[in-house]
């Protein structure tokens, strides 16, 4: 989503800005903007459209209007108003002395727009975020000063933010403040950085503070002052960042996307490092704070997460029951919240997000917590909103996934989830001990054989090749690989366009059947075990409806080879541990039919790779 970076400093703010907005891009935006102070002008540049617009109108500008040491900065996705440049941050009051960038929704700007209009406030913008720049600028005429201005506006603001205030006539610092959204402050020498998100900053310093809700900081080139909501100064927390700038790179692939789809193998190996040493030990995960008896009183579980994420809770449904005979639900975070769910201290929730800092998922997590249930979080970032809100958490260590559509993370989810599933049944009573060395096993040979489909991912081209032109496509499987089939659909959607649909294939006839004819594929994915010869059945009823059949298979039974019109092989695996496998080969065609059709596979139109508003 939106995207801040703000620089004060000796060194040109506008080049570390521009660079900083750059590796905030793959958050998703549609215009960007920046303000520069300098002594007492200010000089806003904003543009619609990708960040190369906003360049190239910077890089006409005279020099003498964009050497400033000082200036904020955004990409934004927009929530109120179309991406035009006047809807673009920064955004100012009626002198433009004041310039604001902001990340959020300001809930109740409706509220204060008349009180504001009524004092000769004019709104050039349809934005929530022109309301907090002519509050603080009203704000500013009473206490004459930014950091009192702000500290007083946020008081009156309701709903989520983080922001960056500069004001003409206090030049050397930079005002910023936080609420429900992330903001951090890049720790410099003689220079300080803001941003919403660490890849901004990396590459100038490891060191920063994370903003809490509702802390102000002001800003200056050799001070970093942080106030607490009842405007106390509080002591500085500076934290070491946990990524390296090469974690940026693209290291020579086509796309992040494409990078990240490599990397899954060392994924694999990186989550069980450390917690599964063999098959015969115990998984172990220190993290998890919750002792045997706690464990053994868990009656019932509930996932939360969105998208992505929600479907490797899907997996986990089916992993946690089969080892543990727990009941699990699965809901959308998005659904759980706004009304009255049953949980209570015997009720494990588990939030699944990569980001951790995704706005559905965080409010259902701080409604559960109020019912007393123990919180277990896995994401991918454990400096993020959600890894603070947990009781336990399980950082999935897949490293900074870049690449909007989540491929790596999502592995590294199905792992944990794993994991957590053995783990909890280790601790139960009636531990079918010959079926967990079984996963735990095959978990152990999972990297050599995504090794296998990566290596060779010629025929996978070659499918993605010949459906690219494909309107429509339905993606079937049943059990545990139906949340792979959901999960191969959407990422088709997101980097396509194409209009993919997953189902339970025992649903095709339930409707969907009536879709079918030669123009629509259908992808089925069958591994050898119990529903294996059921997809069967369902494929059989595709294809007398003339659809194309894709096969994404473990095994080929011979005197079913003619059914299929293509089909993709991965190794031999269990059917309870194959969503691991058969992922990989829905992201590659994923992936290579978006390539094919020339979309921008890393930042897909209208998507943010964090969604921090609900
Ligand atoms: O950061 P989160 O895992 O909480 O994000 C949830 C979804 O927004 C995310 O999975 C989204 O669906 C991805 N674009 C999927 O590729």
């Amino acid at each position: 989503m939106c995207g801040i970076v703000g620089y004060i400093g000796n060194k040109k703010a506008v080049d570390i800005i521009l660079k900083g907005l750059s590796y905030l891009e793959y958050r998703g935006y549609d215009s960007a903007g920046v303000a520069l102070i300098k002594k007492d002008k200010v000089n806003i540049f904003k543009a619609p459209g990708k960040l190369n617009n906003l360049c190239s109108i910077i890089s006409k500008e005279n020099e003498e209007n964009v050497n400033a040491n000082a200036g904020i900065g955004h990409t934004r996705w927009a929530t109120h108003g179309l991406p035009t440049e006047t809807n673009a941050h920064p955004h100012t009051c009626n002198c433009k002395s004041l310039t604001i960038v902001h990340n959020g929704i300001i809930e109740n700007y409706k509220d204060l727009k008349p009180n504001l209009e009524a004092k000769g406030c004019k709104f050039q913008s349809q934005t929530d975020t022109e309301v907090a720049a002519h509050l603080i600028a009203q704000e500013f005429e009473t206490h004459k000063d930014l950091l009192k201005a702000v500290q007083s506006a946020v008081k009156k603001l309701k709903g989520a933010y983080a922001f960056c205030v500069m004001h003409k006539s206090m030049p050397d610092r930079i005002i910023a403040a936080r609420k429900n959204a992330p903001l951090i402050i890049g720790v410099g020498d003689g220079e300080n950085f803001i941003a919403s998100d660490i890849p901004a900053i990396i590459e100038y310093t490891k060191k920063a503070i994370y903003l809490s809700d509702n802390q102000v900081a002001e800003v200056k080139t050799d001070s970093i002052k942080i106030y607490d909501e009842n405007d106390e100064l509080v002591a500085n927390k500076v934290e070491n960042l946990p990524f390296e700038p090469i974690a940026l790179s693209k290291m020579g692939y086509k796309h992040f996307m494409l990078k990240e789809i490599h990397e899954q193998p060392d994924v694999v190996r990186n989550v069980l490092f450390g917690k599964l040493h063999d098959a015969e030990a115990e998984v172990v995960l220190d993290s998890v704070r919750l002792n045997k008896e706690q464990l053994k009183k868990i009656n019932r579980i509930q996932i939360i997460a969105c998208g992505t994420s929600l479907h490797a809770g899907l997996v986990g449904k089916y992993v946690i029951e089969e080892l543990t005979k727990i009941p699990v639900d699965v809901e959308a975070s998005s659904e759980y919240i706004y009304r009255n769910t049953i949980a209570d201290e015997n009720t494990l929730v588990i939030g699944i997000s990569q980001s951790g800092e995704t706005a559905d998922t965080i409010t259902a997590i701080k409604q559960v917590k109020e019912k007393n249930s123990h919180v277990l979080i896995i994401t991918n970032r454990k400096d993020s909103a959600m890894a603070r809100l947990a009781d336990s958490l399980l950082p999935i260590n897949a490293g900074i996934e870049v690449s909007v559509a989540a491929t790596k993370s999502y592995m590294a989810q199905l792992l944990s989830v794993y994991l957590f599933a053995i783990f909890l049944a280790q601790n139960t009573e009636n531990a079918d001990e010959n079926a967990l060395q079984k996963i735990k096993k095959e978990l152990l040979t999972l990297p050599s054989k995504l090794e296998i489909i990566l290596n060779d991912t010629k025929n996978i081209k070659e499918i993605a090749k010949k459906y690219s032109s494909s309107k429509n496509f339905i993606f079937i499987a049943r059990g545990i690989n139906y949340p792979s089939a959901l999960e191969g659909a959407l990422k088709l959607k997101e980097i396509s366009y194409i209009n993919a649909t997953g189902y339970p294939a025992g649903e095709l006839k339930h409707g969907p059947i009536a879709m079918l004819d030669e123009t629509m594929p259908v992808l089925a994915i069958l591994n050898e075990g119990i529903v294996y010869d059921k997809v069967l059945s369902n494929c059989e009823e595709a294809k007398a409806r003339q659809a194309k059949l894709i096969g994404v298979t473990n095994f080929v039974d011979e005197k079913h080879k003619a059914l299929f019109d293509d089909i993709a092989i991965i190794p031999e695996i269990s059917d309870i541990v194959s969503p691991a496998l058969n992922i990989v080969i829905l992201q590659l065609l994923a992936y290579h039919i978006s390539e094919y059709l020339g979309k921008d596979v890393d930042q897909p139109r209208n998507l943010a790779k964090s969604v921090t508003v609900e």
